[in-house]
This record gives C-alpha cells, structure tokens and sequence, in this order.
C-alpha cells in the first residue's frame, strides 16, 4: 500500500550521499597514477582482451516472470549484458567504447574538489561516502613508494569535508585494482591478502585520523563475477566460472578479516573508528510461495549471495547449503576439484566477529525456483546456483523491492544479534533523456520510510547514503544510466554539473530537515 505520511527521522541518523573514485575522479594518468583494472578493461590498451556489450534489456522490460536471468550475464539488474570476448587483433574499432571515456575523465573530481564540496553543502548532507584509488596512491601496488599527488588530492579532500562539518565515510576499495597486481593474478592471488593489508595499514596511517567511519571492500560479490565472467574488470570470461571465483571470495574476506584486525590492533585505540565489509544485497523471494523446493532456492540464492559473506564472519564457515551445493555438481561432473576451500582454525579467529557494523547496498529484489534444466555447455558456478533468477512481474514492482528491503534489515538484525547496520547505497536509475524524477523519489520515499518504520522496530540502522552523488561512469554501462541527484554534463569536456530541478528540492530537504514528505505533495 502507498504510503503518505510525512516521515521524521532522529537527528542521530546520518544521511548522505555516495560516489566512487574510479566513477567520478578521471584524471586515470594524472600525476603519478598508474592503471587500475578498469584502465585496462576500457582503454589503456593493456589488456590484451576486449569485450563487446550488447544490451539484452533494462529494468523496466525484465518483465516476463517466466523469462530466467542468466547469473553470469546480471549485472545489477537495471541493465543485463551478453558479453562476447574478443582479442584486440580481431576487431577493427581500437575502443568499444569511443562513445564513452571509459572514465579518463569521468565526472573530472580530481580537479574539482571545492566545486564539488559546494554542492555536498548546497544539498545539505551529513555523510559523504567516496573510495581512495588504490593506483593513485600507491602506484606499484605497495607501500614502497607512495605517490604524494594522491596523498595531497584526498587530505585536502578530507580536510575540506570536515571543515564543513561533513562527515567522511570512506570505501577502501572500489574495485579499481592496480593493474600491476592484475598480473600476479590479482584477487586470486592468495598473496593478495598481503598486498591489501599492507595498503590499509597505509592509509590507516596517513588519514586515519579523519576518519571515524570506513568500509574495507565494497561489493566482493561483484569483484569475484570479473574472475568468472565478462561484465565487472578483470573480465577473465567465463573458463574459470566456479572456480576463480570461489578463491577471490575467500580472498576478499580474508584481506577484510586481516585489515580489521590490523586495525584493532594498531589504530582503534588511537583513531577510535568502525570498519566494515560492505556487502551487495538482494532478498530472493521464492517464485510460488507455497512451494517447499522454490523456498528451498530462494534460500540458497540469498546463501550464494549473501550468507557467503556474513556466515564466515558469523561462524568462520560458507554456509552449509552453498558448500552442498557446489559438492553435488562435482559429484555429477565427476570432478574431484576442491573448489570452495574451508578456513583453517586460524582463519576462523580472523574473521570471527571482524566487523563494526553492518553495511550494505541494496537496489532491489528477486525471485527464485529451482533450476532443472541444465545443459551440457553451462558453466560450473551457473550448475551450483541449480537455480532460476526470476525479474519483476511487469513493471517495477515497488512492493517487492520494498518487502525485500524490509526481510534483509530483519535478517541482519537476527543473524548477527542486533548489530548497527549502515545502507551504504540506495538508488535509481534514469536513463539518458528520460524523466522518471517521480517514480525515483517514490522509490527512495518507500525505502527511507522502511529504514523509518525499522528504526521503530528497534533496528539500530545507523546510516543511509543516496546512490549517488552525481550522475558518473556506470561501470560497463558507461554514462548513459544516472542515479545522481546532480546532474553531468558528459557531453562537455570541462563536466559542468547541474541540480537537476524535478529531484534536487526533495533531497535537500531530506539532508537538511531529517523530515520527508510523500513526493506527490512535495
Ligand atoms: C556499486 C556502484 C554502482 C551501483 C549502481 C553498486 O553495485 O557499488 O559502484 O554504481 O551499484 O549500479
């Protein structure tokens, strides 16, 4: 049911807004930095692999609730690609991407610190959560030599936030690795847990003492699809689907485990900040409700998904149903491969408990039934999910975005006893030339009336950051998709950014009121 009523939130939440280097800064070989992954995905030339997208569909047509969604062409849902890989030889265009910069220049943040910390004061935010690029600081991977450009671009950048009473919420790591790292295997390196602790223990360092608030890795579900598929860099394709994936998973959470517990043992006593991992999230609701078996792979999708993350932090163990899984296909593959690796004791002690609060993104949600229509040429990971991801039923559906929302805070507050939880991101996208500023106000209405109503179910939601800041890189989908409430000029090379008027009014008065009235009556 719609709901109208004008909601009031305690001054104790912080609200925000959210970017991230490697979609807003450009600058990609300014001043000491050297290429991340996603240079080398879209145009540095270092990659000797390219990969042509084709949309399939967006949003608003994944419409057909009998039409599955291949795991390893979903990429956020708003927009699905069917990725072809190709060698550089064998294609004429030198870039797949002219009509994009493939970030080079981005929304040009790191040249427009003051502009842009105006319009953070203009809309009145508390919060501003952005990522440090790994290759801007330290360009060879390691602490080695660090690049004082980078250091100088995010102090005055931290500086200049807490001197407007900002709050700085910062990622670690957004997914632009350096491209160095890439070459030793990068997140499937077991040594990457090395290399990860060493540059948090740097940047702890270096800026700790401005920052109360940090997430390690955003999304590690999103990093480990480039190891098992096309659409996220490194884009390794699909050969080692099930496989390098699963190994960059339990890298990821012990590079977290490890920068946690350096944390708390060298800064916490002095810095006095939370950490977290900063999880991608989806609820999947079964496809019949009353059917045991689309229960069961409703469960074991949120397993996959999710649980891989927080039961390991919860217990040191993936959870049961993941781990039965992936067993049952190497049964029926007769493959003798481990390919998910328990934590040893050890491990266990790492991650036991490694996280401050709880923090995580959420978009929207889906629904789940079994998958019995496997075929020969399926990959492994697509094997052990054994199931079908359904879309919305017709348009988007808000009550379902809005259950799901409502199940995962509910979830978290059960699973791990009560913890402070922080939405890192939230958002909607328009697409270029389409006004949709009604429904995404709507959208973000229905969320922040559900933080509203678990705030009063005694959820200690702690934070909420609007996706995003401004429109920026979409990652493989270029510029085309905007969730920011400022707008970009992409068309300009100097990036001018605009408020854009149907939605500017209905965020600031968020920010600055705390308060929120339906947007119909705005
Ligand atoms: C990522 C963002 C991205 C957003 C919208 C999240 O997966 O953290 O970088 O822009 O979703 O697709």
């Amino acid at each position: 049911m719609t709901s109208n009523e004008i909601i009031r939130f305690p001054e104790s939440l912080l609200l925000g807004v959210g970017s991230s280097a490697y979609q807003v800064e450009g600058a990609w070989d300014e001043e000491g930095k050297a290429p991340s992954i996603w240079d080398a995905f879209f145009h540095s030339g270092e990659n000797e692999v390219l990969h042509e997208f084709i949309p399939l569909q967006n949003h608003d047509t994944i419409s057909d609730d009998e039409e599955p969604i291949d795991l390893l062409t979903f990429f956020k849902g708003f927009h699905v690609f069917k990725s072809t890989t190709k060698l550089r030889s064998q294609v004429s265009e030198p870039s797949m991407y002219s009509m994009d910069d493939g970030g080079m220049i981005a929304c040009d943040s790191y040249h427009k610190t003051e502009m842009d910390i105006q319009l953070l004061k203009d809309l009145g935010v508390q919060i501003y959560r952005f990522s440090l690029s790994w290759p801007r600081l330290l360009p060879d991977g390691d602490d080695q030599n660090p690049n004082q450009a980078g250091i100088e671009y995010y102090n005055n950048l931290l500086q200049k936030l807490l001197d407007n009473n900002i709050q700085p919420l910062i990622t670690i790591y957004h997914w632009d690795l350096p491209q160095s790292l890439q070459k030793i295997g990068g997140w499937a390196n077991s040594n990457i847990v090395r290399y990860f602790t060493n540059y948090c223990e740097f940047v702890f360092k270096t800026f700790g003492d401005k920052v109360k608030l940090w997430s390690t890795i955003n999304e590690p579900r999103l990093i480990a699809e480039g190891y098992g598929g096309s659409s996220t860099a490194p884009a390794l394709g699909e050969n080692f689907s099930g496989i390098a994936d699963y190994m960059v998973i339990h890298n990821l959470l012990l590079a977290h485990g490890y920068a946690y517990r350096l944390y708390n043992e060298n800064f916490r006593e002095t810095q006095q900040g939370q950490i977290s991992l900063c999880l991608d999230t989806l609820w999947f609701f079964p496809a019949d409700p009353n059917d045991e078996e689309h229960k069961k792979a409703a469960d074991l999708a949120f397993q996959s998904f999710v649980g891989i993350f927080v039961q390991p932090l919860l217990t040191g163990e993936y959870p049961k149903i993941v781990v039965e899984s992936i067993k049952a296909t190497n049964k029926l593959e007769n493959k003798n491969l481990t390919r998910i690796i328990q934590f040893t004791d050890q491990e266990k002690k790492i991650l036991i408990g490694a996280y401050d609060f709880v923090a995580f993104n959420y978009y929207f949600s889906l629904y789940a039934k079994p998958n019995l229509t496997f075929k020969e040429e399926d990959n492994l990971k697509t094997k052990d999910l054994k199931v079908q991801l359904l879309g919305f039923k017709g348009d988007h559906k808000p009550e379902d975005t809005n259950a799901g929302f409502r199940n995962l805070v509910d979830w978290f507050d059960e699973v791990l006893n009560h913890p402070k939880i922080f939405v890192c991101e939230n958002g909607f996208a328009e697409d270029e030339g389409v006004d949709k500023s009604l429904e995404k106000k709507r959208y973000h209405y229905d969320i922040l009336r559900e933080v509203d109503q678990a705030l009063k179910r005694n959820i200690n939601i702690i934070g909420y950051c609007v996706w995003s800041f401004m429109d920026s890189l979409e990652w493989a989908s270029g510029y085309k998709s905007k969730f920011g409430i400022y707008g970009v000029d992409f068309n300009d090379p100097s990036r001018p950014r605009y408020k854009k008027e149907n939605n500017f009014a209905f965020f600031q008065n968020l920010f600055k009121t705390k308060t929120l009235p339906p947007p119909e009556i705005e």
